[in-house]
């Protein structure tokens, strides 16, 4: 998704602006341009294709100033293009406008601007942005912007800057992540703070319907009707080193080797040493609640809907609830059936993906209470729930979710075990023995991590690296496991995968098996352990290749196996935390291998704001 960088200081704005474009890198992009006003005139320089593509036109091109806005851009309205990328300029070329999100109704907006004399340089939306500004432009940038924005509907943050006002960076947000950050004599806009951490950590996280005025000496904020709104900026506690990739060739990499103290940091807080007490202190949703609660609804997309799976089995089975899966982008449309006590539990990594955040707001309307599983705090998902629980993962910055998905699934454990004792389904005993088996988990994961060279030789291994395609299987538990590992391989080196129930093998995809044709098996042991070798032997029958996922110490499985990935022992219900650690590591070292772009494959945006 697009990313936002804009700066008023004393500063070199162009220097601040591709810094902080730089770190929005993960958003995904496709082509990039930054605007200034230097000695009273705009100037500016865009670029298509990736950010060193610019950098190498601005080290031709010098632009100097104090004030000025940037854009990486990701094609919504228009192809990848130099004309399309942002900033967008009015006619003269004053006033520009760099913009996240979708203009709705920008064709009859544009029709409109058009037949009163506009002519329209771009196929953007956000283009009829910078010309309506103009429109209601009388000397005075901030009454216009909120002029301007009163009639366009859809979805935007905006940052815009006008020749004449050297002195004034005007930002608003309607649906789209903006944050203002708040420095000595300078301030700063952005999609997320990664962009300006290394300048400010006090950080305004602008509201939906608000604009800001922004200037050297601070932020003042006023709705779309002219009503000041009184604000308290945030301080943030990530340091700057959290947004690196501290040594690793690839973010993605990072958070694979950052999730054992990912997960002791989910559990933070929550569970005290030697208790079987959990609490959610932002949760705001009250026992007497939980107990009424018939129904749980969890909505996700991607990944985040893989661990809304785990969610739902370990609910059902622990706190015996009927607990309803859905995809958010399926829910916001199929006017579901909202019984009275529903609980919503939407899981999000971002918190800005436009379809979970529309299953929220229909959920909402149809009466359900919103307990939202979020990675990023003050996101629009946290903010638009009536509770939430921060999943404490710190940035992931590789557009692949890894430490996102393992930080979800331990979220839902524990809210498992804390439903299931408020509703009598887990004795004080049982909640304290899971709760223990969370705690191991860190360590199990060290250890995944520390025996990485069976993983590393199957990447190599020409019969994985080469493959077409690959099947991912698994059973229970780890039937999201096995969708997980099929996406994550094919998001990342564009292999071909698909992730199935094993027990549906028979019912179709065994017909894909070959010599050719790699087939994970999630094999732990646990309740469907036997079956799952049922289904190994199956695949080995009609010659397909077998890369099992066992437990240790389990000999057994390697007679019927290619190659054997071993995970320590853990009960099963919890094996899907292990297991995403060999699906995530296989996926990563094959693309490595294959020299995919692993922290940003093609297409692929962190960030889903638009649907
Ligand atoms: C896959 C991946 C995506 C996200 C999905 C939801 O590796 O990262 O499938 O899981 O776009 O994103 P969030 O969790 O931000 O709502």
């Amino acid at each position: 998704m697009c990313g936002i960088v804009g700066y008023i200081g004393e500063k070199n704005a162009v220097e601040i602006i591709m810094s902080g474009l730089h770190r929005l890198e993960y958003r995904g992009y496709d082509s990039a341009g930054v605007a200034v006003i230097h000695n009273g005139a705009m100037a500016c320089v865009k670029s298509l294709g990736k950010l060193v593509a610019l950098d190498a036109k601005l080290e031709e091109n010098t632009l100097a100033g104090r004030i000025g806005i940037g854009h990486t851009r990701w094609a919504t309205h228009g192809a990848p293009s130099e004309r399309n990328s942002h900033p967008h300029f009015d006619g003269p070329m004053e006033i520009a406008v760099v913009h996240n999100g979708i203009i709705e109704n920008f064709q009859e907006l544009r029709e409109q601007l058009k037949s009163e004399g506009a002519e329209f340089r771009s196929d953007t939306d956000t283009e009829t942005i910078a010309h309506l500004v103009r429109k209601y432009y009388t000397g005075d940038l901030f009454a216009a912007v909120k002029r301007a924005l009163a009639d366009v509907e859809g979805a935007y943050a905006i940052g815009v800057i006008a020749q004449d006002h050297p002195d004034l960076l005007v930002a608003a947000r309607h649906g789209s992540p903006l944050i203002v950050g708040l420095g000595a004599g300078e301030a700063f806009i952005a999609s997320d703070v990664p962009a300006i951490m290394k300048y400010t950590k006090d950080v305004l996280y602008v509201e939906d319907g608000h604009v800001c005025a922004i200037t050297r000496d601070g932020c003042r904020v006023e709705d779309l009707h002219g009503n000041p709104v009184a604000v308290t900026p945030s301080h943030v506690d990530w340091d700057e080193a959290a947004a690196e990739k501290e040594g690793y060739p690839h973010f993605m990499l990072k958070e694979i080797h950052q999730q054992p103290d990912v997960i002791r940091n989910t559990l933070r807080g929550r569970v005290e040493e030697g208790s079987d007490a959990v609490s959610f202190p932002d949760m705001n949703i009250a026992e007497e609640e939980l107990e009424a609660c018939q129904k749980i609804v969890i909505v996700a997309c991607g990944t985040a809907w893989h661990a809304g799976m785990v969610g739902k089995y370990l609910i059902e089975r622990f706190a015996q609830v009927d607990v309803e899966l859905d995809l958010s982008s399926e829910y916001r449309y199929r006017d579901p059936a909202v019984p009275p006590n529903t609980i919503m539990i939407p899981v999000s990594q971002s918190g800005e993906t436009a379809d979970t955040l529309e299953a929220i707001r229909v959920a909402k309307r149809k009466g359900a209470r919103v307990a939202a599983i979020v990675n990023v705090v003050g996101s629009s998902v946290a903010r638009e729930s009536h509770g939430v629980i921060y999943q404490q993962a710190g940035p992931e910055i590789g557009v692949a979710s890894t430490k996102a998905y393992t930080s979800q699934c331990t979220a839902l454990a524990l809210f498992t075990i804390w439903l299931a004792q408020i509703r009598a389904q887990m004795t004080k005993d049982e909640a304290q023995g899971m709760i223990a088996q969370l705690r191991e988990l860190p360590d199990k994961m060290q250890w995944i991590l520390d025996h990485q060279e069976d993983i590393v030789r199957c990447a190599n291994d020409p019969k994985y690296r080469d493959a077409q395609s690959a099947l991912y299987l698994g059973r229970s538990y780890n039937f999201p496991s096995a969708l997980e590992g099929a996406l994550k391989l094919k998001e990342i080196s564009y292999i071909h995968a698909e992730g199935y129930a094993a027990g549906e093998m028979k019912h179709g995809p065994i017909a894909l098996v070959t010599e050719q044709l790699p087939v994970v098996c999630v094999a732990v042991q646990g309740d469907t352990y036997e079956k799952m070798v049922s289904n190994i032997q199956e695949i080995r029958a009609r010659n397909g290749t077998v890369l099992s996922i066992a437990t240790v110490g389990d000999d057994r499985i390697r007679a019927h196996s290619d190659d054997v990935l071993y995970v320590p022992a853990c009960p099963e219900p919890f094996s899907p935390i292990l297991v995403a650690l060999p699906v995530q590591l296989l996926a990563y070292y094959i693309a490595a291998n294959r020299g995919c772009d692993v922290d940003q494959p093609r297409n692929l945006a962190k960030s889903v704001t638009v649907e």
